[in-house]
């Protein structure tokens, strides 16, 4: 089958199980986006709204303070990533304790082993809690939806001047949507598919007609415990076989756009990484110690509508 059939035929069934859900965009606006917006061409194609140019600095949150918007914006635009500024100590032990299932669910249900680690959980448990009992049941990938609006410290970062200057600039947009997530990821012996299922295979994200994502490392990362890597310049050119949204294996990546532009991110807590995750990305499997990430979500409005509990500013 041509690459323009499989991604027809794989835009139509996202869509359409998308649709299906409860509180659903339309499966029109869903197909639009998997299917035509993960054309370069065409995401690049329409002309962006006139955003106030602020060009903010960063603030006493973040260090080092030299760093402006519009530098990781041209960064974004360029190489599709950033990660030169981390936050400052005091802010990330508030943001790590803050986390916790007063603000948070868990979003992949169904798996008798996720089952039984849901049921053992308690309603003020913190991070910490849920990263011990994620080892004790032996779960590779946990993966937390982040309520937002219940959070201070993490609302006050995701809606800092910094951050929404760069959102605006960067998605050309007044109004947009914030959503948050939380992947705690463990050392484990894992099948293939379960490492395709918990994005440990390159693959490019399309859920909004423009986005970008900001990790915030909540633990160290180094290459043995699972560092985010991202192939850089990927998100503006990328090979035409490559549309189809399917998990791609190192050599593959390799093989086609050389090792030299493979980012791998290892970095200590705090530090934060823009990205463009339309360009291709993984966070690589922990070989000894677990990996906690927060991760800020901006987009153009509400996009395929995956995400829960969205902020709209
Ligand atoms: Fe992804």
């Amino acid at each position: 089958m041509s690459v323009i059939l499989k991604h027809l035929v794989s835009s139509i069934s996202t869509a359409k199980n998308l649709s299906k859900k409860k509180n659903s965009i339309s499966f029109i606006k869903i197909f639009n986006i998997r299917f035509f917006y993960a054309f370069i061409f065409i995401r690049n194609f329409f002309k962006k709204e006139s955003v106030k140019q602020n060009n903010i600095k960063t603030n006493n949150l973040f260090k080092p303070s030299s760093w402006d918007s519009f530098s990781i914006v041209n960064d974004l635009n360029e190489k599709g990533y950033n990660d030169k500024i981390k936050l400052n100590d005091i802010f990330l032990s508030q943001i790590k304790q803050e986390i916790s299932m007063k603000n948070s669910t868990i979003a992949f249900k169904g798996e008798k082993k996720v089952e039984d680690y849901v049921y053992s959980l308690e309603k003020n448990d913190q991070l910490n809690e849920l990263l011990k009992k994620s080892i004790k049941f032996n779960l590779s990938h946990v993966s937390l939806d982040v309520n937002i609006k219940k959070t201070n410290y993490i609302k006050n970062l995701a809606t800092s001047d910094f951050l929404l200057d760069v959102a605006k600039n960067y998605l050309g947009k007044n109004k947009i949507s914030i959503s948050g997530l939380c992947y705690i990821s463990n050392p484990a012996n894992i099948t293939e598919n379960e490492k395709k299922d918990n994005a440990q295979y390159f693959h490019y994200d399309n859920d909004f007609k423009k986005f970008f994502k900001v990790f915030i490392y909540l633990s160290d990362v180094d290459i043995n415990s699972g560092p985010h890597a991202f192939v850089q310049f990927s998100h503006n050119k990328r090979l035409f076989k490559h549309l189809l949204s399917t998990r791609l294996d190192d050599k593959e990546i390799i093989d086609n756009y050389g090792r030299e532009n493979i980012k791998t991110f290892s970095n200590t807590k705090g530090s934060l990484i823009f990205e463009d995750t339309f360009g291709l990305h993984k966070g690589n499997l922990p070989k000894k110690n677990s990996r906690i990430v927060l991760i800020l979500i901006y987009g153009q409005s509400e996009g395929i509508g995956i995400y829960k509990n969205s902020l709209m500013v």
